[in-house]
This record gives structure tokens, C-alpha cells and sequence, in this order.
């Protein structure tokens, strides 16, 4: 017995050495070195072992990362040292009246810069006692903040434990990266919950939840930039980062040592360009006198260092007037109020429009046609309303009443209790229709190239289509009646729309736009259930047994098969000859990118990148975040970034978005 436990503290010693080694690769490094059915397994044998023999448990152990929450909230913490903040300036010029006053106060020495790039997140500082996280403390007011140790745990790239005794404070940032806060929001969206505007009040919400579970599940992330080692630090900042990252932790690899303010304004450009192709937010630069020595002899005002400062972006914000607000009916039936805006630039792009999401987020923020207001981007979402600037109202602005009815058909609309939405509720709301057929057509569900808005618009006119297995029965007579339309455009059409009836189930499930089933559900869907009519069978429970399919979903999907109106509608489109079954060919378990890595850079116009992600994890392939030799495709969408110029000097095969969508396609 006390054999087979001395075997098995050794193997749990064993595994969470390697646990913690593949998590660092996979987490920090984003090069994972086994597949993540591999980890998987060395996991599950850890828990195995370590329920067998509860006393073998660590603190530190992998498995350890979602613990026991505090009971009252967070406790306040006083910080060792206090947390500064940074001095800001917005030009290279600028820039240089802050090395003047370095000059100054050191005459006549070298300088060297760290340059690093300025996360947009929340100050943390994290403490190791003897080797093992003891601590995290947010910034708070510097001074004190919270203790958000439990939570802090959750975040896969921090170690649990280090190589180093004696007391280690580490310093940084915490981010959600942006698939992770994309996936956050069209969550809550679907739950009719508030969205988060940027993806700083996503991590900062989430790390201040009760609930470390769910912390866990919104895949927190950290970048560290200061190390006290028992109170003292580096010889230099540069050497910090080394050190960091020997430790095991995350630093941002973007930084540099810089030997003059020349190069630290190349860099603030090329950076600057490189923005929107980060998967985290981040306003601007900071620029660190590298010396710990000059550092210490600079010192510090009351609120900042004088030996940094932070260079900012241009803002992605623009004050602009609402000139109207409409209501847009979508597929779902819901009604979004939209705001028309006096056109402004934001970042390059005209913007003159803006949702308002939802009633209750024009009546918080007390919203009023007429008003000057602050509007931002941030990711690659739509630009939102900030705030109104309400020192600028003349009065005559008008408060907008949100309908009762639905302003396309009129039907009264609902809005359950629980719910931010109000919804048309009839089926056969021209808005609807229009919206149900547009995204049945549309590229990603059943790809009908040359089927757009202009053209539905006039189907529906014309009364050539009614609902979407009209679609199905068009005459080339009909078609060469519409504007625009001449013999070859309507033999182009009609070739698609025959094309679409031998598409994948995946499509076509998703093509339906049943609520919560986007295009990797639908893939998810038609892989276990193979064909529509065994979809159409499975009852709720055996939906929601399916990994990855929630209640949410399960519920939804045998709602909609229920529906007499759907069945009708399925009972059509089968006698118009779509194809309703996984193809044998594709039920081989062949996967066309097996064992193929790619990289996605730059602005996919076609989909997020998460899905694009999706996409190609499902036909067997890999994402990775940087390039490596071991890449086989970087695909670069417009505005690519400093991938580009990697995979080029490696020799990395590049694919166009076009080619890239030629690849996934059937
Ligand atoms: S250094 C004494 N470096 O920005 C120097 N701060 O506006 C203290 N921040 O409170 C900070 N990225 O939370 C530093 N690379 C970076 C940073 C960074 C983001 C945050 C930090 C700080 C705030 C100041």
C-alpha cells in the first residue's frame, strides 16, 4: 500500500512537471508541443491520482487553479510599494521635452529605452512566497486594492508556482483576449444582457466575480513588466523582462531595448500600424529609462516616474451629433434601435452609424435625438455610443419612444420580462422574411453569390418569392424582368441556387437561422446527427448531451423542430432536392487539414477570425497566434501585420483571403 503510494506521489510529481511545461508552451508561448487530446490525458491522470490520494494534493498542483472563493467579497490590500500611474503625451515631439527633462536632471550620460506597448487592461501585482503564488492584488487606487487571489489563479499563462525562494512580486496587466471577449459578448447579446464596450471592462467585470469557475471559463490572460526579487530590483528593465520571462512568465515580446529616442519613434509607428492585428487592446506605448540606476537617481513625482512615460495612439474616439435614431427588424425578429450619426472619421473609417443595442441602453444613458455624443472602437466591433455629452444639449432635443409595435408590419411586439429584446412576434413580417432569406443566402450558410439585398428586395416586390423555398422554383422568365437582371445574370443566379442544393448539412442547419446555432454549432450538429430528419427527431436531453451544445442550444433546436411552421418549411426545401444528409464521403473521418498549422493575420472581411478558427479546426487543421517554422499557411487579410513580413522571411506559403475561402469551401 505505502509502496503504491510512494509510486504515486512520484508519478503526480512527474505529471505536474510536464502539466506545467505544456501549459507554458501553450498558454505563453503559443507553441503547443503535444495535441490537446495528449494534455487531456496527462490532466485526467493527475485528477485520477490525486482523488485516489487527496493528501498528495499541492496548492500549486494544474489542477488546483479553481479553488475555494472568499465568502465577504474581496479584501482590501495595502501595496508593498505604491502601483504609479504613467505620464502621458500624444506626439514623438513630445517625447522629446520628456528626455529633455531627463537631460537635465542627469546631464551628460547614455540613455537607453525599453519601449513596451501599453495594455489596455487592469494593474495587477501578484506575490510568490517561497516559490508559490501567494497573492494578487488589483491596482486599485495604487495605494490599496483587492484581493483577487482566487481568481487570479485562473489565468493559464501565470505559473502557480516559480523557481525562486524568498518573497517575488511580479507587476503587469490583465487582459481578456478578443476571441475570448467576442464570444463573452455574443453570449450576452443572445441573453439579452448588456454587452461590455471594450475589452478592459470585460476583464475588469470578470475580476471581480464571486465565482472563480466562471472567471475560469472567460480565459483571463497577463503580460508582466516589473519584478522585485525580496523588495530589490534588475539592473535594468530589459534585464526584468529576461528575467520574467526565465520565470516562466508572460512578457509581451513586442518590447524592445532601444538605444535613442530615433528608435523609439520608428518603433511607436510600426507598432501603432500593428494595432489592430493584436488579439488585446492596447492605447499606446510606454517608454522606460532603462537603467534601474538612472531610474532610482530620476525618482518620482507624486503620482508618476520620472524616468517613463506613455506615448499614445490616436484615439479611436470622435465626438459626432445623432441626427435620427430607426428600428431595424432582424431575422430573429428582434427590434435594435440604430443611430444615424453626422458622418466623422474614426481611425480611418467613416462612421455614420451606431448601435444602441437595446431600450434599456438608450434609456440608462438617456439617449435623445439631437445629441452631441462621444462614440468609440475598439476591436472590431461596431462603433457604440459611449456617452452623451450633455453640456451640449440646447433643448431641443427629442427623446425617442421606443415602439410598442413592430414598425414594419405592426404587430404588437413582446419582450418577456426577462429579456433586453423586444421582438416582432409574426412569423410572416415582411422584415423578417427579408432577413431570413438574406442570411439563408448569405456566404457562410448557403453561399447563393449574387443574392443580395437589392436582389431579394425585388423578389420580394415582384412576388416571385414569398418565403425561402420559392427560392427553389425560379423561372429564368421572372428573373429577366427585374432591373438589372439580363439573360447571363439570370443563368448565374439560377447556378448558384442549383449549386446551394447540394451543399453540406452544416450549411444548411445553419442556414436556417435557428436561434444559438451559428456555423460551428451547425457543424457540431450535423457531424453527430448526420442527417436533418435525425436532427429533426432528437429530443432536448439528447441535444444537450452533446459536448459543446448547452441547454440553451438544446432547448432551442428542439423548439424549433417542433414548430409546425419549420417542419413545413423542411418538407419544402427536401422536395426542392436539397441535400439532407452528411455526404458518406465526408463521414470517412478524413479531415482535408489534418496536421496542417496555420496563422491568421490581419482583417478577415468574410468572418471573425474566431470563426475562421473554427472553420479550420473542424476540417483537422490548427491555429496558431505566431508564426514559426512550423507554420504550413499564413493567411493574411487586408492590413496584415508583422506576421506577414515572419512568414515571408521564413518562406511560409501565403493565402490571400480569397484562396483561403477557396480552400475551406466544400
Ligand atoms: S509601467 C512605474 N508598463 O498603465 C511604472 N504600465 O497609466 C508603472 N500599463 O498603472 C507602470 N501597460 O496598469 C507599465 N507596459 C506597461 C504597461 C503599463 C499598461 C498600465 C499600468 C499603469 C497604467 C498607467
Amino acid at each position: 500500500m505505502s509502496d503504491n503510494r510512494e509510486r504515486a506521489a512520484e508519478r503526480t510529481r512527474l505529471l505536474r512537471e510536464e502539466i506545467v511545461y505544456h501549459e507554458t508552451k501553450y498558454y505563453r508561448d503559443n507553441d503547443p508541443q503535444i495535441s490537446d487530446s495528449e494534455f487531456d490525458h496527462l490532466v485526467k491522470e493527475l485528477e485520477g491520482l490525486e482523488a485516489k490520494y487527496p493528501d498528495l494534493i499541492t496548492p500549486d498542483s494544474p489542477t488546483q487553479r479553481v479553488g475555494e472563493q472568499p465568502h465577504e467579497g474581496f479584501a482590501s490590500v495595502g501595496h508593498r510599494t505604491p502601483m504609479l500611474s504613467l505620464d502621458n503625451c500624444y506626439s514623438p515631439e513630445e517625447l522629446r521635452d520628456f528626455e529633455e527633462r531627463i537631460r537635465k536632471l542627469i546631464p551628460e550620460e547614455d540613455l537607453e529605452y525599453v519601449l513596451e506597448l501599453k495594455i489596455d487592461g487592469l494593474g495587477i501585482s501578484v506575490i510568490y512566497r517561497e516559490g508559490s503564488l501567494a497573492q494578487a492584488v488589483t491596482r486599485g487606487d495604487g495605494v490599496r486594492g483587492d484581493d483577487v487571489t482566487s481568481n487570479v489563479r485562473t489565468i493559464k499563462s501565470l505559473p502557480l508556482s516559480i523557481d525562486l525562494t524568498g518573497e517575488v512580486e511580479v507587476r503587469g496587466e490583465i487582459f481578456l483576449p478578443l476571441p475570448s471577449f467576442q464570444a463573452l459578448n455574443r453570449e450576452r447579446e443572445a441573453n439579452g444582457e448588456p454587452m461590455f464596450a471594450n475589452q478592459r471592462n470585460a476583464a475588469a467585470g470578470s475580476i471581480r466575480m464571486l465565482d472563480s469557475q466562471v472567471v475560469a471559463a472567460r480565459k483571463l490572460d497577463a503580460f508582466l513588466y516589473t519584478l522585485f526579487i525580496d523588495g530589490a530590483e534588475a539592473e535594468s528593465q530589459w534585464e526584468s523582462l529576461q528575467k520574467l520571462h526565465d520565470l516562466g512568465f508572460k512578457t509581451n515580446l513586442r518590447s524592445r531595448l532601444c538605444r535613442n529616442l530615433e528608435e523609439v519613434t520608428d518603433l511607436y509607428h510600426s507598432l501603432s500600424e500593428e494595432r489592430d492585428d493584436l488579439e488585446y487592446d492596447v492605447d499606446g506605448v510606454v517608454i522606460k529609462v532603462n537603467a534601474a540606476d538612472q531610474q532610482r537617481r530620476l525618482g518620482q513625482t507624486s503620482k508618476f516616474p520620472r524616468w517613463a512615460i506613455s506615448l499614445k495612439f490616436p484615439a479611436r474616439q470622435a465626438t459626432t451629433r445623432i441626427n435620427d435614431i430607426l428600428i431595424q427588424v432582424g431575422r430573429t425578429g428582434a427590434l435594435t434601435p440604430v443611430a444615424t450619426l453626422e458622418p466623422v472619421k474614426l481611425s480611418g473609417i467613416t462612421i455614420s452609424r451606431s448601435t444602441l443595442h437595446n431600450e434599456d441602453e438608450i434609456r440608462r444613458k438617456d439617449i435623445r435625438i439631437g445629441d452631441t455624443v462621444l462614440i468609440e472602437r475598439s476591436g472590431d466591433v461596431i462603433p457604440r455610443v459611449v456617452s452623451v455629452m450633455k453640456d451640449k444639449r440646447s433643448g431641443k432635443e427629442k427623446a425617442f419612444v421606443f415602439p410598442t409595435a413592430c414598425p414594419v408590419c405592426g404587430t404588437k411586439t413582446f419582450r418577456p420580462e426577462s429579456e433586453a429584446v423586444a421582438r416582432c412576434v409574426n412569423p410572416s413580417c415582411p422584415a423578417v422574411v427579408r432577413e431570413s432569406i438574406l442570411h439563408f443566402a448569405s456566404r457562410r450558410a448557403m453561399n447563393i453569390e449574387g443574392l443580395g439585398e437589392a436582389l431579394v428586395d425585388q423578389l420580394l416586390d415582384s412576388g416571385q418569392v414569398h418565403e425561402i423555398p420559392d427560392l427553389y422554383h425560379l423561372e429564368p422568365a421572372g428573373l429577366e424582368q427585374l432591373e438589372r437582371m439580363g439573360l447571363k445574370s439570370s443563368q448565374n443566379l439560377l447556378d448558384e441556387i442549383e449549386k446551394s442544393r447540394h451543399n453540406n448539412l452544416s450549411r444548411l442547419i445553419y442556414a436556417l437561422g435557428i436561434r444559438y446555432v451559428g456555423e460551428r454549432t451547425a457543424q457540431i450538429l450535423a457531424g453527430h446527427f448526420r442527417s436533418m430528419d435525425a436532427l429533426a427527431r432528437a429530443a432536448r436531453e439528447e441535444l444537450e448531451e452533446i459536448d459543446d451544445v448547452g441547454p440553451k442550444v438544446g432547448e432551442s433546436v428542439a423548439f424549433f423542430f417542433r414548430e409546425p411552421r419549420n417542419r413545413a418549411l423542411l418538407d419544402q426545401l427536401r422536395a426542392a432536392g436539397l441535400n439532407f444528409a452528411v455526404r458518406e464521403a465526408q463521414g470517412t473521418g478524413e479531415e482535408p487539414l489534418q496536421g496542417k498549422t496555420f496563422v491568421l493575420t490581419g482583417v478577415l472581411q468574410s468572418m471573425p477570425r474566431e470563426q475562421a478558427k473554427a472553420r479550420i479546426e473542424s476540417l483537422g487543421g490548427k491555429v496558431t497566434l505566431s508564426v514559426s517554422s512550423k507554420t504550413d499557411y499564413l493567411v493574411a487579410g487586408s492590413d496584415p501585420g508583422s506576421k506577414l513580413r515572419k512568414a515571408q522571411e521564413l518562406g511560409i506559403a501565403l493565402l490571400s483571403e480569397e484562396e483561403f475561402l477557396e480552400l475551406i469551401s466544400d
